[in-house]
């Protein structure tokens, strides 16, 4: 049959911080063909799927090319012959095939860039763009961009310990029109940094990762810029990543940059602070990936009028998910497809939170590639909220010019909200 897959093939190819990740190219008897690639994060969860790489002398321990060799000459004639269309038995295939908890054996890389890459096709086959063969008919919505402009933590080498600052456009009438605003802001942050004499140097997601006094002084900077670009606390919010799994250890929280330790309380205690002072939609791990009780704890404290999202936290994983469902923690959840290593675990972790109250939110990796996947899927699942950093690296206006390709294609159908 035409859609049967007929070719499976990967090789290394480069993320953006240049570091080896894996592409592969999926095949099938009818001539159609499509690529996927994968990202890689840095500040990842103790809890995600393993990303196999080779240790060996090359790009410093970085290459994959055993998670490639895996492709070809495992993954491949396992599901040789199959149906595209089957997407479930597919990742089904590569999950037992790998054996493993955690994708260890094969590489979660290894397998996400199958997966994701024999969606591709499939969707073509059918002439179909991905959102659509992926969603169904009423993916219509276009997610609100929380848009990374200021980093600190992990991702910058600057003395500020949250990692990432973003401006989210919920008063913005449409995708188009809630990306200029967030350019805007973007720009005129560039503009205030280089007044101050501040370095417009950016991290790996694209915001600006100057030395600042601290977190507030940066919260402050932002809260100029939206005035600067002619906006308002009214139409733009401020979400914030703590990636606060990064400062625990041994029962404490060490924030290293400011050098301070810090209790689960003292930390509620400051986040409740800052979303006093500003108009904070959402803040992502504000306490450890192993701090359920202190995720519970902030979700009663703030949920009812924050976002609290889980990333280390849940890891996109489905039981991971459901354990804090149960417990209340969190009422968001960050969707990265290479921490779980699926598309059918990730659609599954979507549904579980949609269905449960949750709210999700589809992100890139801090290591990206000009593939777009990820922005068919926010579409796909009706989402309302895209994570995909600054408008100045093309591996993440990849996504956002993607947006916009679907925005323009659903005409009057396309709807824009949280
Ligand atoms: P990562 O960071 O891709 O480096 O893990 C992104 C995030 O923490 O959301
Ligand atoms: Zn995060």
């Amino acid at each position: 049959m035409d859609y049967y897959i007929d070719k499976v093939k990967a090789l290394q190819v480069l993320d953006s911080r240049g570091f080896p990740t894996v592409a592969t190219e999926v095949s099938l008897k009818s001539g159609v063909s499509a690529v996927a690639m994968v990202p890689s994060g840095a500040s990842t969860g103790e809890y995600e799927a393993v990303e196999l790489r080779d240790n060996a002398q090359d790009y410093a321990g970085k290459g994959v090319k055993k998670a490639v060799k895996n492709v070809n000459t495992l993954i491949a004639p396992a599901i040789m012959g199959k149906s595209a269309f089957d997407q479930e038995k597919i990742d089904e295939i590569m999950i037992k095939l790998d054996g493993t908890d955690n994708k260890g054996n094969l590489g979660a890389n290894a397998i996400l860039s199958v997966s994701l890459a024999v969606a591709k096709a499939a969707a073509k086959q059918l002439k179909l763009p991905l959102y659509r063969y992926l969603g169904n008919a009423f993916s219509n919505r276009l997610p609100v961009p929380m848009m990374n402009i200021l980093n600190g933590g992990a991702h910058a080498s600057n003395n500020i310990d949250i990692q990432e600052f973003m401006v989210m456009p919920v008063g913005a009438k449409n995708f188009s029109e809630g990306l200029r605003q967030c350019s805007e802001i973007y720009k005129s942050l560039k503009d205030i940094l280089t007044n101050l004499g501040k370095s417009t140097a950016v991290g790996d997601e694209g915001g600006f990762a100057p030395d600042l006094e601290s977190d507030e002084q940066a919260i402050e900077i932002i809260m100029k810029a939206i005035k600067k670009a002619g906006y308002s606390d009214k139409n733009t919010k401020i979400a914030l990543d703590a990636a606060a799994s990064e400062w625990y250890k041994d029962g404490v929280y060490h924030l290293p940059k400011r050098n301070v330790d810090m209790t689960t309380e003292d930390l509620i205690e400051y986040f409740e602070k800052l979303c006093a002072m500003y108009p904070i939609f959402s803040i992502e791990d504000p306490l450890s990936e192993n701090d359920w009780n202190g995720f519970v704890k902030i979700t009663d404290t703030l949920g009812e009028k924050v976002q609290i999202v889980g990333d280390d936290l849940f890891v996109t994983n489905e039981k991971r998910l459901a354990a804090g469902i149960r417990m209340g923690a969190g009422n968001a959840v960050l969707v990265k497809v290479n921490q779980i290593g699926t598309l059918t675990e990730s659609f599954r972790t979507i549904e579980n939170a949609h269905r449960a109250g949750y709210k999700t939110i589809i992100s890139h990796r801090s290591g990206e590639t000009e593939d777009t996947t990820i922005a068919d899927i926010a579409v796909a699942v009706n989402s309302g909220q895209i994570k995909t950093g600054a408008p100045c690296r093309a591996e993440r206006t990849a996504k956002y010019n993607r947006l916009l390709f679907i925005e323009n294609e659903l005409k009057e159908n396309a709807k824009f909200f949280i």
